[in-house]
């Protein structure tokens, strides 16, 4: 699959067994003589070593940095461990930082390639599904700040993406699970058969069944993509653009971040996704039938549609920026009027948004 971006458009390849395939694919499209392998402490153990095989199968020689696993080491430390090493390696300009791992290498690994000399090559290998359908394709890479996450970060498109779908064999359900939110997510923004295909298909999609996974996967990329080449940098204000992806994420993130963590982003976005729909139910005139089928849908799935941890209502409101004086909200929310279609709902009714919170909580 082509993402199209003028001089910096890139292929994904999606399939079983693809690992095999990166030193290849690696010396077709890069032709480097070394590359840097980044990973974490849970998937080095497992992928690491037939990576480097298909490496210097092709006559490239690779070395890795294996950082410890979790979103700690996306963070000015983990940033400066990596450019140590790289410095020690002495990474040159044309050789290429592989990405091994979930959204956390990705983002990690992309930023030191986005940075390291003024940039050099990107390739990503993603292993979670969080990663193999949003992570991964886009070109966003980020660390956290104390302040906040993703606040320092660049746009660094990959020149390949492969991913190889065995890798999710090997996740735990939970962290599987999550990552169908953002699938979701972009059935319910922009692809109404996908969506029908999720409900069809959901029993084989969470036993793991090859083929419906490269197509889960080859699917979820293609609308990932789609957005992305239409509005690259998040530029077009007037309208949603790529900020469609961001559809449950505003409430998402504030659970997120309230429940410290406790909750997998998926997690919490698919939360947020129930309070999304709400407010489309509420402000833009979803038919109530339409939220209970996505609701329906994400609990098939595995996700919550009601906290597992305990919400405090007023301390999300604040989090998202609400003012009591004018009594809306001071957000934009991406909002769903019919599914497959999205539209920005701005500064929404107090009571709306508390209700559509409320429940979720
Ligand atoms: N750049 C973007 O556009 C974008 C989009 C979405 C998310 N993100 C970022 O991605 C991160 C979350 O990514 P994630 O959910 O992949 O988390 P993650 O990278 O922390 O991976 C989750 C866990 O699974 C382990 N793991 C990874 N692959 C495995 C495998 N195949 N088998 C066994 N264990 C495996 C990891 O070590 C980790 O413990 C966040 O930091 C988020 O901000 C970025
Ligand atoms: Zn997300």
């Amino acid at each position: 699959m082509r993402v199209d971006l003028a001089e910096r458009g890139y292929d994904i390849d999606i399939g079983p067994g693809l690992l095999a395939t990166v030193g290849g694919r690696v010396f077709e499209t890069i032709g480097p003589s070394r590359a840097t392998v980044v990973t974490d402490t849970n998937v080095g153990p497992l992928y690491l070593d037939r990576l480097l095989d298909t490496l210097s199968d092709t006559g490239i020689d690779g070395a890795a940095i294996t950082v410890p696993a979790g979103e700690e080491s996306k963070s000015v430390d983990g940033l400066i461990a990596i450019y140590d090493q790289l410095a020690e390696r002495r990474h040159s300009r044309d050789e290429p930082i592989i990405a091994l791992g979930g959204g956390v290498v990705g983002d990690l690994a992309g930023f030191a390639a986005a940075t390291w000399l003024r940039g050099v090559p990107f390739v990503q290998c993603p292993t979670t599904l969080e990663a193999d359908i949003d992570a991964s394709v886009g070109g966003k890479t980020a660390i956290n700040h104390p302040a906040g996450k993703n606040l320092v970060g660049a746009f660094h498109q990959p020149r390949l993406v492969l991913i190889d779908t065995d890798c999710l064999k090997t996740l735990a359900p939970r962290d599987f699970a999550a990552g169908l939110a953002e699938s979701v997510k972009h059935a319910v923004i922009r692809d109404v058969p996908f969506l029908e295909w999720h409900e069809a298909n959901a029993t084989k999609i969470r036993s793991l069944n090859p083929e419906s996974l490269t197509e889960l996967v080859r699917r979820n990329c293609r609308i990932k993509a789609d957005v992305v080449e239409g509005d690259e940098r998040e530029e077009r204000s007037e309208a949603v653009g790529r900020a469609a992806l961001n559809f449950g994420h505003t409430i998402g993130h504030a659970i997120e971040a309230q429940a410290g963590y406790s909750l997998r982003h998926g997690e919490a976005v698919s939360l947020g996704m129930v309070a999304a729909l709400d407010l489309s139910v509420r402000c833009r005139g979803l038919p109530d039938a339409d939220r209970a089928r996505v609701e329906g849908l994400l609990a098939a799935l595995g996700l919550p549609v009601n906290s597992p941890v305990p919400l405090d209502v007023p301390d999300l409101l604040t989090r998202l920026g609400t003012d009591k004086k004018v009594r809306a909200a001071r957000v934009r929310f991406v909002v769903t009027p019919r599914l497959g279609a999205v539209d920005w709902l701005v500064d929404p009714p107090l009571s709306d948004l508390e209700a559509a919170i409320a429940r979720v909580a």
